[in-house]
């Protein structure tokens, strides 16, 4: 395995690499979630390509860029464990030296959910992940269904702007309390951690509703809202019963459909989302 901070070093290193590449973007502080990416994606190209990269373009102002978790020599470790050709680990410079002034601005699907919630979050990732593209012209990229609003920006934004990548979204890797893997995680301390499989508890109630034939979203809205408040520490952001496509609300569910949500446990966001139709 290669690690790799400088993008000129990447270009003179390629030249002898086989394609199919895959590109697993991450954050780092990695867990059993990136890892499932990774090993998909060593599973199905020549070379692998991992990033870390905290991208200070996603975070709000009075979000958690200064506090998010690190550690690079185990990051380093796992990857290497799972097969990983090149680690691509960047500096803040690196990516956004003097005078970086270009952001690309993804469109309606950024808007929802998440977007209203974080402005300018997907712009700062549809930034981050499109320099990952130019750079590496990954064959396929790897994402998770945790983040499953930030996988369909990726796709659009890489369909309008011509990236010739095939996106992969693999599904969420949960704990055995049905808690979504996350970075944040280690965030909570043991009551809000137990607390937080509420989210997962709301999910799958929603799912069995649709199941057993009920398509009126906004009955399984306020089931999930209903579980979701029963537990003391959570305070939601929001619950959502959308088209799987567009995340626009529906009324009756009479297509592919997502079920997502965010709530708080003191000081630590999480979202989670489950489709209906897996
Ligand atoms: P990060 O939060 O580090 O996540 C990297 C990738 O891992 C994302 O595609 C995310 O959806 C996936 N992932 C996270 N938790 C997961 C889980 N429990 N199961 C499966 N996949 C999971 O998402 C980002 O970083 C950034 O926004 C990034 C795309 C790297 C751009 O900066």
């Amino acid at each position: 395995m290669q690690l790799i901070k400088k993008i000129t070093d990447w270009r003179s290193e390629s030249s002898t690499l086989k394609r199919p590449y895959g590109l697993v973007p991450t954050m780092g502080s990695l867990h059993d979630g990136h890892l499932a990416l990774v090993k998909r994606g060593r599973n199905d190209n020549a070379t692998l390509i991992a990033s870390i990269f905290v991208n200070p373009a996603q975070f709000g102002s009075s979000e958690d860029l200064q506090k998010y978790p690190k550690d690079i020599e185990a990051d380093l470790e796992k990857l290497e464990n799972e097969g990983v050709d090149i680690v691509f680990a960047p500096s803040l410079e690196e990516m956004y030296p003097n005078g970086f002034d270009t952001y690309v601005d993804p469109g309606k699907i950024a808007s929802r959910l998440e977007g209203k919630h974080r402005s300018g979050h997907f712009r700062g990732v549809a930034t981050v992940v499109s320099k990952l593209f130019s750079i590496f012209q990954p064959d396929r990229a790897y994402f998770g269904q945790k983040d499953f609003q930030q996988s369909l920006v990726i796709q659009t934004m890489s369909k309008d702007l011509n990236f010739d990548v095939q996106i992969v979204i693999e599904r969420t890797v949960r704990d055995n309390a049905g808690l979504a893997l996350s970075s944040r995680n280690c965030f909570l301390n043991e009551r809000e951690r137990d607390a937080a499989s509420v989210l997962y508890k709301a999910l799958t109630e929603a799912k069995n509703l649709h199941r057993v034939g009920i398509l009126d979203a906004e009955r399984i809205r306020r089931k999930m809202l209903q579980i979701i408040t029963s537990e003391p520490l959570a305070r939601i952001d929001y619950v959502s019963v959308s088209d799987a496509q567009t995340l626009l609300e529906l009324g009756e569910i009479d297509r592919p459909a997502v079920a997502s949500v965010a709530a708080r446990f003191g000081a630590t966001r999480l979202i989670d989302n489950i489709h209906f139709d897996d």
